[in-house]
Formats: structure tokens, sequence, C-alpha cells
């Protein structure tokens, strides 16, 4: 039931179809760390194509299509024709006639949509301006794996509230009954759509989505403060107000000292969290601020489980590969 689909947004699949791929993912770690073979699409090709850059998502997919026993095969923005010399709509049919699956990293999410319906072998998602639906299966993993559970669990994702991470988060959550609170400033709420979208699967999954600007009286009884850059991909033209409107949104330690009872720390990473880096360096220039959406402090503490969690990016990817291009046998989800 899983076998052929593709997966560009979350709501491809079922909010149980979503959670099996999580268990199926923490399953294949467990074979992974035994050392036991699972090569579910053994003599497949996978097609990489990265129009925005990557570590953890190339990585993964990379690792997991190898662990699957299929061969991937890295397209960089620059390496093909799409786009400057060849539709979406050709380049899809012909990768489709030579790949047994595509993933897709780029901007536009009518693109990734396009290659699915014209390339007729499952396409993945690996991050659009939207959605970010495999870094979900990855997070909620790792969700799973602290608490045991999902369902009731409190979700703070604090920052930017109306990029791709913010809506995948919104949504998934609430699919699978997490109450999922957005703090963020109001020029940076969720689209009206994805709002009202995520209260309908609340309906159903007895989750509440909580969008507010308060985010110190949000993060009270969090059991994940989760957190993601101010300025996504594409967008970097946005610092100097993004810093300015983010400052009171970042999570540190007297953020932290708010949450009552365990918790964990999540981020999709990158993270700016020192001035290790080209952007760090220049913001810490502009702006005289060394850490952005997260100091450096919480970063390193004891809940924070960013590293897991990239980690997981690889066996949950590897769930969702297997499920939709293994022929495996799976009863009724
Ligand atoms: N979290 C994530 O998608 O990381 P990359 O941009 O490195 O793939
Ligand atoms: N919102 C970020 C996520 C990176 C994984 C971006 O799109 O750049």
């Amino acid at each position: 039931m899983f076998q052929g689909r593709s997966f560009v947004k979350e709501i491809d699949f079922t909010p149980e179809e979503l959670e099996y791929m999580i268990d199926f993912g923490i399953h294949l770690k467990k074979l992974k760390k035994k050392g036991i073979p699972h090569e579910y699409l053994k003599g497949q090709n996978i097609c990489l194509l990265f129009e925005k850059t990557s570590t953890r998502t190339r990585a993964a997919f990379t690792v997991a299509a190898n662990d699957l026993g299929a061969a991937p095969e890295f397209m960089g923005a620059n390496d093909i024709q799409l786009g400057k010399k060849e539709s979406v709509e050709d380049t899809a049919i012909v990768l489709g006639s030579m790949f047994d699956g595509i993933e897709f990293r780029g901007f536009s999410q009518e693109m990734v949509e396009s290659l699915a319906k014209h390339s007729n072998v499952p396409v993945w998602n690996g991050l659009t301006d939207e959605w970010h639906p495999t870094q979900m299966i990855a997070d909620f993993m790792t969700i799973k794996e602290k608490f045991g559970n999902l369902k009731g669990r409190k979700l703070v994702y604090c920052g930017d509230g109306r990029n791709n991470m913010a809506n995948s988060l919104l949504i998934t959550g609430t699919m699978l009954g997490v109450n999922v609170t957005i703090a963020s400033p109001k020029s940076l709420f969720p689209e009206k759509e994805v709002i009202e979208r995520a209260e309908a699967f609340g309906k159903q999954s007895g989750a509440k989505p909580v969008i507010t600007e308060d985010i110190k009286s949000a993060v009270v009884n969090a059991d994940v403060l989760y957190t993601d850059v101010w300025v996504s991909m594409g967008e970097e033209d946005k610092f100097e107000e993004r810093v300015k409107l983010l400052k009171p949104y970042q999570i540190n330690k007297e953020l932290t000292d708010l949450v009552k009872g365990d918790y964990m720390i999540l981020h999709c990473l990158p993270a700016f969290h020192d001035t290790e880096t080209l952007y760090g360096k220049n913001i810490e220039e502009k702006f005289g601020i060394k850490e952005m959406e997260i100091t450096d402090e919480v970063f390193r503490s004891e809940q924070a489980h960013q590293f897991e969690q990239a980690e997981n990016r690889m066996h949950s990817i590897k769930a969702i590969m297997a499920l939709t291009n293994g022929n495996l046998f799976i009863p009724k989800v």
C-alpha cells in the first residue's frame, strides 16, 4: 500500500502511515546497528537532484540507498539541463525512464509535484520552500525514541513561523496528535491555509495547534523545544530584518529555565550557535551577536538531541525509500 507512492508533502500519507514510517525507521536503525543486511532496493538506481545545498539530506539519501543495495547518483543544480534548457516534464520523463526513484531538493513545491506527476517513479521531497517532509519522519522518530510515544506531547517551535520547517512541524505534529505551538512574531506567523489545515487535523487527532507571539508562556510544560535558522536558503537578503524580529525568539538559558520537567531540544541543522561559519562571522561584524536561533550553551546542553536527530535522517529516509519502492509485504496500516 506504500509501494510506488511519492512523498512530496506530509499529507500524501495518513497519520497512521506516517507513524508506520517512523516505526519502520526505528526498526531499520536496529538492523543497521546489529549489522543485519536489509537490501530491499537491490539493483535499483536512485537519482538525487539538488538545486539547493545540503549536508544531511544528501548524505542520508546516499548512505541509505547504498545500505538498501541501490546505487545513488548525485546531480547538482549546475550539472543538468533542468529549468534552463529542459522543462520539468521532459526531465521527469527521462529520469523516470532510467531511475527507480528520485529525490528532489529545491525551491518550488510545484516542481517536485510535477516531477512526481510525470516521472512514473516515486519522488521524495528533500526540502522545498514550503515543506520538508523527510525531515519530519526523523524528527518525530527522535521524539518517539526519547519518550516512547507521540500523542499528547507538546512541541514548541521558536522562530520563523512561516518557513518550511514551521509548516511541516505544524501539520505533521497535529496529524500525529502532538500539540504544536508556533511561537513567532506576528509578521512571521504561518499562512492562514496552513493553520486551518492544522486545526482540521487537530479535530481528528485531538491535538491543539497554537500560534502565539508570547514565547515565554508558550514554552512552559514543553516536551520538545525546536528551532531553525532565522533566514532560510534563498532568503539571504533578509538577515537584517530577521535578526531584529527574531532575537526575542532565541532558545537560550533564560528561556529553557522556564520549561518545567523533562524536555528535549531539537534543531534540523545547520545551526548558527557560534561564529565558526562565514555567515556567523558576518552577522557578528554587522549586528554584534555571536549566536542566532540557539545559544552555544544550550546547543551543547544535555537536553540537546540535534545530532541523534541528524543521524535519524538516514534511518528514516531509508524507511521512506524501502516502503515506497521495496515491494515489502506490509499488513494493513
Ligand atoms: N536538515 C537538513 O535538511 O540538513 P541539510 O540542509 O544539510 O540537508
Ligand atoms: N528552513 C531551513 C531548513 C534547512 C534544513 C532552510 O530552508 O534553509
